[in-house]
């Protein structure tokens, strides 16, 4: 008999939903269940996934930002294949392995002004990494961090993050403080204090899509350092590329002390973290041999990972996929935002590269301001819930709503897409939009259903 992965895949096929509702996290199925994305996914392949009967979706999540080089990468795969059947002395421990090395080298050759690298496995785990660095290099306790910020759900991230709802029911947490999103008055305030160790900030916020003023992150870089304290981008979704830059802070003349990325490092295959530094902040926090593992992860640069990083990075250089983020992004937008005048429930269309946000907002028209109110009174959000269910059911476009109480809805496709793409979303979304305008009709039967779990959760 033996362990036999196919035939146990075979085996047990359609079982996942109920295996969820028994073992793990029970509010998983019961939500997926309600919006009717209960779907049994057996195949994905670049920018989209099959289900059990063969119907395609079109992937506008990315497994939130996985697949930058897209789903099933061959590099990516042939990689691993490679890396097991080289059969490595891996995570020795006590030894300095060469992969490690060869990413961080090929990492930071992206990061101008960063001079070492420290790998482990996830989003979240980068920003512990950060946040402990800051502290320890500057010698201070408190960490800045921006409303609405999200960089991860463990203790220390979530002492930095700007939403209640995460929050809530987890103090205490790190004394931290939060300023509002690209406040240089705020930022400045708090500084005052000397005991700020640094500003944690993502360079387009996840939760809503709003992308940092022009000019801000060179500004707080300047204030920080004035009052002794560092910069950290956090690059988890924007890094690698996303945004039409390998990392989003190029965007603006800025060089931060610590970058976080994680997400599209992966390949779309092994977890990976790592937080990018300056040398003397290294040179503070490993400052003897004493320290050598004074932050560390047993997994942290295990081959797999590291392979599979090196991989997803040769195939973002080949294939061009930061300028293809940049170019398609700046598409996708354009078709968008033209149809902000069509559509008056569509308010905004934002964003940076292939990180999308298009948020909806109060109707002018009686007809659809009776139906946006009844879902604004049950909860905020409701709305875009709308949107992301009928593009999923209507058309089989996989995308989300940019976090809990917001109106937005987010695109993060993988890199990878191209006109084909933009042109499909584009008739599913007008398509959607057209449904909303009548202001009755299937869409907002489902927005009633949604009233009402709303109302009696
Ligand atoms: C900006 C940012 N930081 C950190 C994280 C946490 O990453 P992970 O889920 O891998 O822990 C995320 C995840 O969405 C993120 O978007």
């Amino acid at each position: 008999m033996g362990f036999d992965l196919p035939g146990l895949l075979a085996g047990r096929r359609g079982q996942g939903y109920e295996l969820h509702a028994r073992y793990l996290n029970p509010q998983l199925p019961r939500m997926l269940h309600a919006i009717g994305f209960d779907k049994v996914y057996e195949r994905a392949e670049g920018a989209y996934l099959w289900d059990r009967d063969g119907n395609r979706y079109a992937d506008f999540l990315a497994g939130f930002g996985v697949f930058g080089v897209g789903r099933g990468n061959p590099v990516v795969r042939q990689a691993l294949h490679s890396v097991l059947d080289a059969e490595l002395a891996d995570m020795v421990q006590f030894d300095c392995a060469l992969l490690p090395g060869l990413l961080a080298e090929k990492l930071l050759a992206n990061a101008d002004g960063l001079d070492r690298a420290y790998f482990c496995n996830s989003g979240t785990e980068a920003v512990e990494a950060a946040l402990k660095f800051a502290r320890y290099a500057t010698g201070r306790k408190r960490i800045l961090y921006c409303d609405h910020a999200f960089h991860g759900l463990t203790t220390g991230s979530l002492s930095v993050n700007g939403s209640q709802e995460f929050r809530r029911g987890f103090d205490p947490l790190l004394p931290d403080a939060v300023i509002p999103f690209g406040d240089l008055d705020a930022l400045e305030k708090e500084l005052r204090n000397g005991d700020v160790a640094g500003l944690i900030v993502e360079p387009v916020q996840g939760k809503g899509v709003h992308v940092v003023p022009p000019g801000f992150l060179a500004a707080a870089s300047a204030l920080l350092h004035d009052h002794g304290a560092l910069l950290i981008c956090d690059e988890v979704q924007t890094g690698i590329g996303r945004t039409g830059r390998f990392f989003a802070y190029q965007h603006d003349d800025v060089e931060p002390d610590i970058v976080t990325v994680a997400k599209a490092l992966s390949g779309g295959f092994v977890p990976v973290g790592a937080a990018l530094a300056k040398n003397w902040i290294f040179e503070k926090v490993y400052s003897s041999m004493d320290r050598v593992l004074v932050h560390d992860s047993t997994f942290g640069s295990n081959a797999a990972a590291m392979a599979a990083g090196l991989a997803a990075l040769s195939v973002i250089e080949d294939e061009q996929l930061v300028s293809n983020a940049e170019q398609t992004g700046k598409l996708l937008r354009d078709v968008l935002q033209g149809m902000v005048e069509e559509y008056e429930l569509l308010a905004e269309v934002r964003g940076q590269g292939l990180i999308i946000g298009m948020e909806f907002g109060k109707p002018r028209s009686l007809k659809l301001r009776t139906g946006w109110n009844m879902l604004q009174a049950a909860r905020r959000g409701l709305f875009a819930q709308m949107v992301v269910v009928a593009l999923f059911q209507n058309h089989r476009v996989l995308t989300q709503v940019s976090g809990d109480f917001m109106d937005v809805i987010k695109l993060l496709p993988p890199l990878t897409i191209g006109e084909a793409e933009v042109h499909l979303f584009r008739d599913a979304f007008a398509e959607v939009m057209r449904d909303a305008h009548k202001g009755s009709g299937l869409m907002w039967d489902f927005g009633r259903t949604l009233v009402r779990q709303a109302v009696t959760r």
